[in-house]
């Protein structure tokens, strides 16, 4: 079997691109080693920067995120026992959009159903080959059968876990990794959200979150330890404790119901340079990874795409290469601001287990300069809803 380009991955990166791909013409075929339902089952984040929604626009699957989005002119700080307003609206003239990120895959993947391109889900044992040559090989087996995809380029969409990054020697790349001590504890919930927009609320108890999916789906998180287990977790416990982080009007208007989905996520920063090997690309989680503080995955797996969908059409409509030689540097450009804002919404919201009486006075002052200061609102606003692509 041969195509242009092969993308390893169906979440939202390789789905994108493959959509972005088949717009210009260009064959692309998708081997991802779940099933559609498996990958549909997985609840991630849901915050859209508005080149994220121009992307999903370009690939032609915008339609249910404008009638179903939720768009968001603000966020909430709350500490203290007070709720503190950033107004996007008012500081920078732009705003995001809330629409979950599984959303976002249904309707990549009803697209790509749409247009006949091929997704060989299931697949087992995939491995990448040659990418230093100008002949890749994709090998995986499928029904018991070993099956080898021949290709120009190979995309690795293929997530923190994936194949494609650890098939690259130690030696051809450089690893950047933060692991922080604490995790998130999510619950989903059929229940009117707390409020009309997200609330970041950093308390002695740790830091809690409160989201939404629509205006009758919430989605909550609270700090926890990283040995923490959600099997210790009842939905009662998980409700009690977010109501005990929150500030008195929030906790009282918080409706609790049955979890829908509770899991707890590990929080981490990491990236990888650079995200080219030869004729192999690394895109979204393969290549970096941000904690969810300022909901910027989604976001950077979009820009990369961007990247890489610009530059493969360059080089096969008009032979120029430019945009692939770039590729690397002009993402890890914008992955590095978006690394150091997640990192800074994370060190300033989160409860550190090593955190002496010094370092709170410093996250207190923080919070005070920031909510106080109309130019650090500002800074916050403009990397919140997304620096320029
Ligand atoms: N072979 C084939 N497919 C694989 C392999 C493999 N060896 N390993 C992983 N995959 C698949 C996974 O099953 C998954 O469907 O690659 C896909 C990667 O998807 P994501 O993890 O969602 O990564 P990405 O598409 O880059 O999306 C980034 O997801 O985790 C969030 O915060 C992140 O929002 C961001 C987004
Ligand atoms: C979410 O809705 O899941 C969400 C929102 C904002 C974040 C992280 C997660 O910063």
């Amino acid at each position: 079997m041969r195509t242009q380009v092969a993308i390893i991955g169906a979440g939202p990166s390789g789905l994108l691109l493959g959509q972005l791909l088949a717009k210009a013409g260009i064959d692309a075929i998708i081997v991802e080693q779940r099933s559609p339902d498996y990958i549909l089952g997985r609840i991630r984040a849901g915050i859209l920067e508005s080149v994220t929604a121009d992307a999903l626009e370009r690939a032609g699957v915008a339609e249910r995120l404008h009638h179903d989005g939720l768009v968001h002119h603000g966020i909430e700080l709350s500490f203290g026992g007070q709720r503190h307003r950033i107004d996007f609206q008012a500081l920078i003239g732009r705003s995001v959009t809330v629409y979950g990120q599984t959303e976002v895959t249904r309707d990549l993947m009803a697209a790509r159903e749409g247009c006949g391109a091929r997704t060989i889900y299931d697949a087992q044992d995939v491995s990448v080959h040659d990418f230093d040559t100008a002949a890749p090989v994709v090998r995986y087996r499928k029904d018991g059968q070993l099956h080898e995809l021949r290709c120009d380029f190979i995309a690795g969409c293929d997530g923190f876990h994936g194949v494609t990054r650890r098939s690259v020697p130690d030696s051809s790349k450089r690893i950047f990794e933060r692991v922080y001590p604490f995790g998130w504890l999510g619950v989903l919930s059929d229940t009117p959200p707390v409020a009309d927009e997200l609330i970041y609320a950093s308390h002695d108890r740790g830091f809690a979150l409160c989201s939404m999916r629509s205006l009758t789906r919430s989605r909550y998180y609270v700090q926890v330890s990283a040995d923490e287990r959600v099997e210790d977790w009842s939905d009662q416990r998980f409700w009690d404790e977010l109501r005990s982080r929150l500030d008195a009007r929030a906790a009282e208007a918080l409706v609790t119901g049955a979890s829908i989905e509770k899991s707890i996520a590990p929080l981490r920063s990491f990236v990888c340079e650079p995200m080219r090997f030869g004729n192999l690309f690394l895109a979204g989680d393969a290549a970096h990874i941000v904690p969810p503080t300022g909901a910027k995955g989604l976001n950077l797996a979009a820009s990369d795409v961007l990247y890489l969908a610009d530059g493969l059409i360059a080089r096969y409509q008009h032979d120029d290469a430019t945009g692939l030689d770039t590729y690397s540097q002009k993402c890890l450009r914008r992955v590095w601001k978006a690394e150091r804002f997640s990192w800074w919404m994370t060190s300033l919201l989160h409860r550190f287990p090593d955190a002496d009486d010094f370092a709170l006075r410093i996250q207190q002052a923080e919070l005070d300069y920031l909510t106080g200061s109309p130019a650090a609102c500002m800074s916050l606003a403009e990397n919140y809803v997304g620096l320029p692509y």
